[in-house]
């Protein structure tokens, strides 16, 4: 239990619904119990008149029809009350319940908003979702049933072996005495049935993503004919599931037959020995009737017993799942409070950067420095490490070794807020959100930017005629359900974004890898203002777009081979100029 005591703070705000939700179980039960009395008392009413016909003295009829009537009245009328109590429980610890998975939720995902990247690239986006859906769902079923049916259990128990043992106390345990074998039996049952359902679901997991993948991927499967391999594999997972449910289907058959029987054990031991007790005129015949009552109103809270120690288990399991992720600390935090203004200096020094999670060395000791204002091109094979650097330089990434200054401070000592709103960031991979093309543009924005300035920026980044040809213009959705831009109408509105923000650094992480040459040389004719103004990071494969810059980097395995202007580095005759050959070459 101890991964669930850090609920104990959401349990402790919401202490007085719960403590209501705790008084109105008690009174339930309570006045439930109560009510058993007046069938003893009728059953005890009709056997007085049956005496009375065979002794001869009989008893005025309408009397006990009257007396009947009555106690059948205040039977039901007592009935009505415990359920409305019941539904005043529900609606407590159910609702409670709700109210806690709502605020963990929230918890969650405002922990996750603070996680740095590091942390996504070390977890899957699936094992996030479960966490922050299943899982709380699950320890939502302990907060509610968890908590409810237990108390429901102890109160109801305790009332009524106090009625039972105020009546006799013989008889009743005779009675309760194969209560504890039934709660055992069924715990068992009740844990194999969860192994076994548990099995199921991941089963069915299995299945879900083989699903998913065969949809995603259904031109491949297609084109290359495999669609008779792939069904003989969902067949076999498919099979697996059916021998595993089936399973499950034995074990949960047992369940209510082995219930029957050991209630059919106590009811027979009420039956023999308030039989034997009544004939030897130890209590009344009407006791017999309420010690029935009685047990079918325990029967219930233990056999749930078994499945209430398994939803605790499994809140148990869930939660140290939660708090794994909730006990992370960012790793990337911010430590200054007031906002720090920048201008646009930047500098590497001594920089390495090496991928924890794969090991991987990207970055060895990069020292360059870029003034305000100045262009640098980024240039190198895949895998060089360029798209490592700006991530490095939007603090997206913690640097392994070494610093990176910006208006030379060291970037921890500087607003993490400041430090991202200085940067127009266009990431290698643009992605657009399932939403208008107008607010994908405005995501960053100010609140004075409006269309006029979307399309301002839109047609800085060579889109704009590409936006206007589409029916809606600029409310076009995009996403799953809308439309599908090409990769380069992608990285343009991504463009677009970026630059919407008016930032004092821009950085193109291979932004324009999907546009044709002309249009490329299009839009950095465009965007030469701002490229003049601003501090300006472009990674690309293209000598078009790395020979205006004021600086060229030339990057290989992590480390830096040439650093220059265009016609520093051509003097050289090393690794740019050689690529410039080859490209020219391959013009040609
Ligand atoms: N998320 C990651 N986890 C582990 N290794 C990575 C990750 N991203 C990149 N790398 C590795 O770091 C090196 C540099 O990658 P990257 O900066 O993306 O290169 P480039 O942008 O020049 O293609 C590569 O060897 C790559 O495999
Ligand atoms: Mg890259």
């Amino acid at each position: 239990m101890k991964e669930l005591l850090s609920l104990n703070k959401f349990l402790w705000k919401y202490r007085w619904q719960l403590l209501a939700g705790f008084i109105m179980v008690i009174l339930s039960n309570f006045v439930s119990v109560l009510s058993i009395n007046y069938v003893g008392n009728a059953i005890n009413g009709i056997e007085s008149l049956l005496t009375g016909y065979t002794s001869g003295q009989s008893e005025d009829i309408s009397d006990v029809k009257k007396g009947l009537m009555q106690a059948g009245l205040l039977f039901i009328g007592l009935k009505v009350i415990a359920g409305l109590f019941l539904i005043g429980v529900r609606l407590m610890i159910i609702a409670t319940s709700r109210h806690i998975e709502y605020d963990l939720k929230n918890e969650i995902y405002s922990h996750y908003q603070k996680l740095s990247l590091s942390f996504y690239k070390k977890n899957k986006t699936g094992d996030l979702m479960n966490r922050i859906t299943e899982d709380v769902a699950f320890v939502r079923q302990y907060l509610g049933p968890g908590i409810m049916y237990p108390l429901d259990l102890v109160s109801r128990a305790t009332i009524i072996l106090a009625f039972m043992i105020n009546i006799d106390p013989k008889l009743t345990l005779y009675t309760l005495g194969p209560l504890p074998i039934l709660s055992f039996l069924i715990y068992k049952v009740a844990s194999t049935i969860n192994k076994k359902s548990r099995e199921v679901q991941k089963q069915q997991s299995n299945i879900s993503s083989i699903v998913q993948d065969t949809f995603s991927g259904i031109r491949v499967i297609k084109s290359f004919n495999t669609e008779s391999s792939t069904m003989k594999n969902y067949e076999k997972e498919a099979s697996d599931y059916e021998s595993k449910a089936l399973s499950l289907a034995q074990t949960e058959a047992y369940f209510f037959p082995l219930m029957v029987l050991i209630v059919g054990i106590s009811n027979l031991l009420i039956l023999y020995m308030g039989g034997v007790r009544y004939y030897e005129g130890k209590l009344n015949i009407g006791v017999i009737a309420q010690y029935f009552m009685y047990l079918n109103m325990l029967i219930w809270p233990f056999t749930s017993l078994g499945w209430v120690t398994m939803l605790v288990q499994r809140a148990e399991a869930s939660m140290a799942r939660i708090n794994e992720f909730l006990k992370q600390k960012p790793e990337i935090q911010n430590t200054v409070e007031q906002p720090t203004p920048i201008s646009g200096k930047i500098e590497f020094r001594n920089l390495s950067y090496t991928y924890e999670n794969t090991g991987i060395q990207a970055l060895e000791n990069i020292s360059f420095t870029v003034e305000k204002g100045k262009s640098l091109a980024i240039m190198g094979k895949t895998g060089s490490g360029k798209s490592t650097i700006v991530l490095l330089l939007a603090r997206l990434l913690q640097p392994t070794s070494g610093q990176v200054l910006i208006d030379d401070v060291p970037y921890e000592n500087l607003n993490l807020k400041s430090l991202r709103e200085a940067i127009g960031f266009v990431p290698q991979e643009a992605f657009l959100f399932s939403d208008t093309i107008q607010h994908n543009i405005l995501f960053g924005a100010s609140e004075e930017d409006d269309l006029d300035s979307v399309k301002k920026y839109a047609k800085k980044a060579a889109v704009h005629k590409n936006i206007e040809g589409f029916k809606e213009g600029y409310d076009t959705i995009l996403g799953e359900r809308g439309v599908t831009l090409s990769g380069g109408q992608k990285q343009r509105i991504s463009i677009a974004r970026a630059l919407i923000k008016d930032p004092q650094i821009l950085v193109f992480d291979d932004s324009l890898s999907a546009v044709d040459t002309e249009t490329e040389e299009e839009i950095l004719r465009n965007l030469q203002s701002e490229i003049n103004q601003k501090t300006t990071f472009i990674v690309t494969h293209r000598i078009s777009s790395a020979k205006n810059a004021d600086h060229i980097l030339v990057l290989d395995e992590g480390k830096i081979v040439e650093f220059g202007t265009h016609t520093e580095l051509i003097a050289k005759e090393g690794a740019y100029f050689s690529l410039i050959k080859k490209q020219l070459a391959e013009q040609d």
